[in-house]
């Protein structure tokens, strides 16, 4: 990964090693780079309720928009074990409402192992704020 993306590595490690996640035990941190330069990290919040849970990626976004920023520039997503987990399919609509589709999305484990996706390969055909405006 480029050096710029190594600080979004950081800091998606960061939100790694805070996941709640006791059920599934598979702990995922997200880490987002904002066209304005500013970076917003999530972990995945499980809860004993478990429809109640809530994604990374999804936490990562929220902290975004809740600062006022709107535009995703590259996100980075960290899940343990040896094989990157990319993102589910609700969080790939999550991000499709932030990002334009070249924006990358690297999936990458602990130990270093990358996969990195465009937007528009994670979610081809996409729906998003085009056709509302559109409408
Ligand atoms: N999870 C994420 O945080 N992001 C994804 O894109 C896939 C799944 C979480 C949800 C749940 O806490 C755990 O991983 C297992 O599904």
């Amino acid at each position: 990964m480029d050096p710029g993306t190594s600080e979004l590595r950081e800091a998606a490690l960061a939100a790694h090693a805070n996941s709640h996640s006791p059920y599934s035990r598979y702990p995922v941190g997200a880490a987002l780079r904002t066209a304005a330069g500013a970076v917003f990290a999530g972990c995945n919040v499980e809860n004993a309720s478990y429809p109640e849970g809530t994604c990374a990626e999804t936490g990562a976004i929220a902290a975004m928009v809740a600062a006022g920023e709107r535009s995703i520039a590259e996100m980075v997503v960290v899940t343990s074990g040896d094989t990157p987990g990319t993102p589910c399919g609700g969080c790939r609509q999550r991000i499709r409402e932030f990002a334009g589709p070249d924006v990358m999305v690297h999936a990458a484990t602990t130990d270093g192992a990358v996969a990195s996706f465009r937007v528009r390969d994670l979610l081809p055909a996409s729906f998003g704020p085009e056709q509302l405006s559109d409408a």
